[in-house]
């Protein structure tokens, strides 16, 4: 089969790829992810309740209205914040009323994990150019409206990463911070793929709810990277509009350290419009941080919206940024992995497919680089697998010869501009695929530790092959 071949598949019945089992090793999963899910727990009353970020045991409360908040009216009716308000520990902000910001004010609070909770019955108004600065922020309201220039704002303000999981890379080479996709590492040994930080949260992308990692050290003496971004939760009965920014982040890590890894946005609302911007983007360092996690649950999102789970660019190779991270739409159970065209060498990911019910569709694109490592995975869903502008998909370790092998089970695969790369054995199960200026590519040979890998032929069933 000739290297980016152009080719157009329709097969009548099934279509299956074998290639001679190569190698793989055990990858563990990651643990479940579902630490700090208690902080949304919250108390009822029309007060505000102040405690310290860092002590969550006896917490200093006090009651607040909106006078307290320096506001005008009642969390009630109407409450209107006027002037900027600098908070030293967590915000809950509770009321049967609405909310607004006002242009240009700012409610922060600029300690890592710090949290700010707005919870009321009526609307949420945030001003154009006003902003919601903190660790994470959440919103629970029947509408929010998000102006020009406004921005809800929990980059590099991340709280402690999930327990067991490894996101902030070990080791002293400046590597990104991991979470929806791996940090990159700048360490070179082509061997080998290297990479900085790693992945968690996979089995909550659908709600996620973690903060993202640090970037690591370039000495055992100098500090950590940029900061991992924070997290952010809308859940709205009917309309969000956001013509600002709505960010998680990872923090920068200039080049005496790595990028931070993205955060969590989780927005439930009726209907999400706006053509603003919603980023859980890897932070730049010398290594760049792995894109964090988004899902949106929303009956309908306007195109005109800009989303992004982008790795960070890497200041020490530029070749090689962060990988990206998840993008859930949990109102149509799509999956998206795109790395904005950002180069990397450093993947995502992909553990586990559920079947009850299955996802319908996962598209990788712009660059975006996955790895489905386990034994036996199989990457099913319902409609179709899309790999678009330089996606790519690797089945297998390539590196620890061992028998592996693979599912993809779709009704079509639709691969333009892209790579599917296999280290052992992939049965593609689809009953139409389609292959723009793309490969199959099955020789192993440069990733094998004691260089003797194995090259072979794909045999696709003649019989079910038709050629434009
Ligand atoms: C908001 O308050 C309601 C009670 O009115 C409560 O059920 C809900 O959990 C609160 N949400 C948040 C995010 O605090
Ligand atoms: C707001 O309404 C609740 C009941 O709905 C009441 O308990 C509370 O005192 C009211 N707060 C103010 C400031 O009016
Ligand atoms: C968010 O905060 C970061 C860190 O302070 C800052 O660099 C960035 O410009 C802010 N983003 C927006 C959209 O305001
Ligand atoms: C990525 O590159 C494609 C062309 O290959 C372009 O259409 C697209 O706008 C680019 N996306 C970004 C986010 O730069």
């Amino acid at each position: 089969m000739p290297r980016h071949a152009y080719i157009w598949f329709v097969l009548v019945g099934y279509l299956c790829i074998f290639t001679p089992s190569s190698s793989s090793i055990q990858y563990d999963k990651n643990p479940n992810t579902k630490s700090g899910e208690s902080a949304l727990d919250s108390k009822i009353g029309t007060t505000i309740h102040k405690k310290s970020p860092t002590s969550s045991s006896s917490p200093d409360v006090d009651s607040l209205s909106c006078q307290d908040l320096d506001g005008d009216g009642s969390l009630n009716t109407t409450c209107l914040l006027r002037s900027q308000l600098n908070l030293n520990s967590d915000l809950y902000v509770y009321g049967n009323g609405n909310l607004e910001i006002l242009p240009y004010v700012s409610v922060m609070c600029l300690i890592e994990g710090c949290t700010v909770t707005f919870n009321l019955s009526g609307y949420v108004n945030i001003g154009h150019h006003a902003t919601v600065v903190a660790g994470t922020v959440v919103f629970s309201a029947s509408n929010l409206r998000m102006d020009d220039g406004s921005s809800v704002n929990t980059t590099s303000l991340g709280g402690l990463p999930p327990p067991q999981t490894s996101g902030v890379p070990a080791g002293y080479e400046g590597a990104g911070g991991g979470h929806g996709g791996r940090g990159a590492s700048c360490w070179k040994n082509r061997k080998k793929n290297v990479w900085g930080g790693d992945v968690y949260g996979w089995s909550s992308l659908q709600e996620p709810w973690s903060y993202g990692s640090k970037g690591g050290r370039k000495s055992p003496e100098s500090r950590y990277g940029g900061n991992g971004g924070g997290r952010i939760r809308v859940a709205v009965t009917d309309v969000v509009y956001v013509n600002g920014f709505v960010t998680a982040d990872g923090g920068f890590g200039g080049s005496a350290g790595g990028g931070g890894s993205g955060g969590s946005i989780f927005v439930q609302a009726g209907k999400l419009k706006g053509y603003g911007t919603i980023s859980a983007a890897g932070g730049t360092g010398w290594g760049g941080g792995g894109g964090g996690r988004i899902s949106l649950d929303c009956r309908s999102i306007q195109d005109d919206l800009k989303i992004s789970v982008r790795g960070g660019l890497s200041i020490g190779c530029p070749e090689n940024g962060g990988a990206a991270g998840t993008y859930f739409n949990a109102d149509s159970l799509t999956l998206r992995v795109g790395n904005d065209n950002v180069t990397t060498e450093t993947e995502t990911i992909f553990l586990d497919f559920p079947s009850s019910p299955f996802w319908s569709h996962a598209t990788v694109e712009n660059n975006a680089r996955v790895l489905a490592p386990l034994l036996w995975s199989r990457i099913q869903v319902r409609g179709q697998i899309s790999l678009y502008r330089r996606g790519s998909i690797i089945f297998g370790l390539g590196y620890f010869p061992m028998f592996s092998e693979f599912e993809l089970v779709a009704e079509e695969l639709l691969v333009s501009d892209s790579t599917i790369k296999v280290f052992g054995e992939l049965r593609v199960t689809v009953k139409k695929m389609l292959m723009w200026n793309s490969k199959i590519d099955q020789t192993a040979v440069d990733e094998l530790e004691d260089g003797k890998g194995f090259v072979s032929d794909v045999e696709f069933p003649k019989t079910n092959l038709v050629l434009p």
